[in-house]
């Protein structure tokens, strides 16, 4: 089965989910969007209100300033995949629950093991903390590490404040677009240690 079909195949298992309390409060599951043969998979937290809307992840005014920092590295959304840790808006936009996290983990896996992607860029606290617990944000943004998954293997991670958070903050915003700008210098290099 082509990877597009596994992802048909796996979006259509997700919008059936009602694995936790979340999916009875938001108007439908938002699973992620992009190209599925991206080398960059960029994780975010969960869907806010328009995502939910829409159905769509990073479609609000943090998705306006997603969509400008890859033009800036001359990437548009179809070139990348973009999900969320948790696929369905917790009530009032509150951070998801550990509980939520974990039980929506299965669904991310599946998305990670069919895209295979060579970076995966965490966008905020809650998506680092999925893949690189005991480590703080303030020390890690802009900084590429391989790691071993439990049920995923080597994977690199890439770690980036959330750009809602960025969004009115001067000195963040600077130093997300700072960190962002990097992301081509570390594919290339992700390549070139692969041959
Ligand atoms: N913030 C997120 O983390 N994900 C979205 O999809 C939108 C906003």
């Amino acid at each position: 089965m082509s990877k597009q079909d596994q992802l048909n195949k796996l979006n259509e298992r997700m919008k059936n989910c009602n694995r936790c309390a979340l999916r009875k409060g938001c108007t439908q599951v938002v699973p992620g969007v992009g190209n599925f043969e991206a080398e960059i998979l960029f994780i975010g937290e969960a869907p806010g209100k328009k995502e939910d809307e829409t159905g769509a992840p990073f479609v609000g005014a943090a998705g306006k300033f997603l969509n400008e920092m890859l033009e800036i590295i001359k990437l548009k959304r179809e070139d990348v995949y973009i999900a969320n840790v948790v696929k369905c808006r917790p009530p009032e936009n509150r951070d998801p629950l550990p509980f939520e996290v974990a039980t929506c983990w299965t669904w991310l896996l599946e998305q990670i093991k069919i895209i295979r992607p060579k970076l995966i860029v965490t966008l905020g606290r809650h998506s680092m903390e999925r893949f690189l617990p005991n480590f703080k944000i303030s020390e890690i943004h802009g900084k590429a590490m391989r790691r071993e998954i439990e049920d995923l293997g080597k994977q690199v991670f890439y770690t980036l404040y959330h750009p809602a958070a960025a969004l009115y903050n001067g000195s963040m915003r600077e130093t997300l677009i700072k960190d962002f700008q990097r992301i081509p210098k570390i594919i290339a290099k992700i390549k070139m240690e692969e041959k």
